[in-house]
């Protein structure tokens, strides 16, 4: 997770540029998707949520408010220029540090059981749901059911290292305004997908592969509408619970492997539905897809933020092939789709394809990247130098070397547009 910058890196000024003029058609103000037509006087500045408004569940309640008050939390939350503060995110506040401290006693107290299984998970990752014959050579028949016991093991450490840096959410948002950090920038694409699925006050949507529960949180606090979380590890389930309960929201959550379908929804139950990087781990699409379609009211929508490779990857190009080799173990990636063979998939059990394109401004997440870069970086020196004069266990600096292994080939395949993370497409169940 954490990464450098090549030398042939574009200079932030020039993404900085870009970005600008984009953030003029891409305020970076929150809206409620029900009032999206008249943003300017329902918007809230990023740092709403940064000051631990959204923390307390509150962001919803605010949009609602009358005017006056919103001006004036306005007025406090954005710049001279109109723009939002890029000021300190939640990282540095009593909640995230909660949050660190939890997870970092988490992984202090692993067994060595735990962290071999943890190391042992990285199998699947050398692996692709493309080459069946290679999978049960390497897992044997039953390769879906070891996937999935890999999957539990990773996911059950994985996701306690992600919270001690900023991404908590276990994603790396697409780049949407370079000022504001990785967090801002997970709000502010979070908040995107709830304008393009269109959730309203009541509804009932559903978040595959859902995490610690944050992203639902934030969906069900910024639009009033009620989630559905699904994910195969019991760990993340237990805290996506404890953390939504303790905001008193309505949400709810399913330990389900969306490898083993059935998913334990009736038809036409769900009015939308998203999910965030989890399609790599999905061995069979159209079987998926064909089961949210099944569970997707007629006119719902179900967007897609996930990892593909791009027309410039080539297979056969040695290098790129050692750059995909060491760049799926590092972002946790099975399958390699491309966007069309999601887009079939969708289009096969019925989906129309309404959007299809990079999340990220110009195309390029890297920026964000380098931004947890330095963060990773440091702390894994501090974890060394702990474990060093034996005040930490060594298995943290074993953990702290595996998660930061390659960060700069996936920085490489992403300057070089070979893959992305943040390729999305939002379909619809035709029907209405
Ligand atoms: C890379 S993370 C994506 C970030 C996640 N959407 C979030 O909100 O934090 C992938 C998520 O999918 C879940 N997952 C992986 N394989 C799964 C499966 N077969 N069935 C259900 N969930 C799965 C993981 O446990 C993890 O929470």
């Amino acid at each position: 997770m954490t990464y450098c910058l090549p030398r042939e890196f574009p200079r932030m000024t020039d993404i900085h540029a870009h970005t600008h003029t984009d953030t003029h058609t891409h305020p970076h103000r929150l809206s409620h998707p029900g009032q999206a037509a008249s943003q300017t006087s329902s918007s809230y500045s990023l740092s709403d949520l940064e000051n631990g408004n959204l923390e307390k569940g509150n962001l919803g309640m605010a949009a609602l408010q009358s005017p006056a008050p919103r001006m004036k939390a306005k007025a406090k939350f954005l710049r001279k220029d109109g723009r939002a503060k890029a000021d300190k995110h939640r990282s540095a506040s009593t909640s995230r540090l909660r949050t660190i401290c939890t997870s970092f006693r988490y992984l202090y107290n692993l067994t060595p059981e735990q962290v071999s299984n943890y190391l042992a998970s990285y199998v699947i990752y050398s692996l692709d749901w493309a080459d069946e014959g290679q999978m049960i050579q390497a897992l044997g028949p039953d390769y879906v059911e070891k996937v999935g016991s890999c999957l539990r093991s990773y996911y059950g450490v994985l996701n306690h290292l992600c919270a001690l840096g900023n991404v908590e959410k276990m994603y790396i948002p697409p780049l949407i305004d370079i000022h504001v950090s990785v967090l801002d920038n997970q709000l502010l694409y979070e908040e995107s997908v709830a304008r393009d699925i269109n959730l309203k006050p009541g509804d009932k949507a559903l978040d595959i592969g859902c995490g610690r529960g944050r992203v639902a949180a934030h969906m069900a606090t910024f639009s009033g509408a009620k989630l559905t979380g699904v994910n195969i590890d019991p760990n993340q389930i237990a805290q996506a619970r404890t953390y939504n309960e303790e905001r008193r929201l309505e949400n709810t959550f399913v330990e389900a492997d969306f490898n083993n379908l059935p998913l334990p929804f009736a038809d036409d139950t769900f009015d939308a539905c998203y999910e965030i990087q989890a399609l790599s781990l999905c061995k069979d699409l159209p079987a998926l897809f064909s089961e949210l379609h099944r569970v997707l009211k007629p006119g719902a929508k179900f967007s897609i933020l996930d990892w593909v490779s791009l027309p410039d990857y080539d297979p056969t190009n040695p290098h790129h092939e050692e750059l995909m080799r060491r760049v799926k173990p590092l972002i946790g990636a099975v399958g390699t789709p491309t966007p069309e063979t999601l887009a079939t998939a969708l289009m096969e059990v019925g989906f129309a394809v309404r959007k299809s394109d990079n999340a990220s401004v110009g195309g390029l997440q890297a920026p964000l990247i380098a931004k947890e870069d330095g963060y990773f970086r440091t702390a894994r020196a501090l974890i060394k130098g702990l474990v060093g004069v034996k005040v930490l266990p060594a298995h943290l600096r074993t953990l702290m070397d595996r998660l930061c292994l390659d960060g700069e080939a996936f920085v490489e395949m992403d300057t070089q547009r070979l893959v992305s993370t943040s390729y999305r497409i939002i379909a619809e169940k035709k029907g209405q």
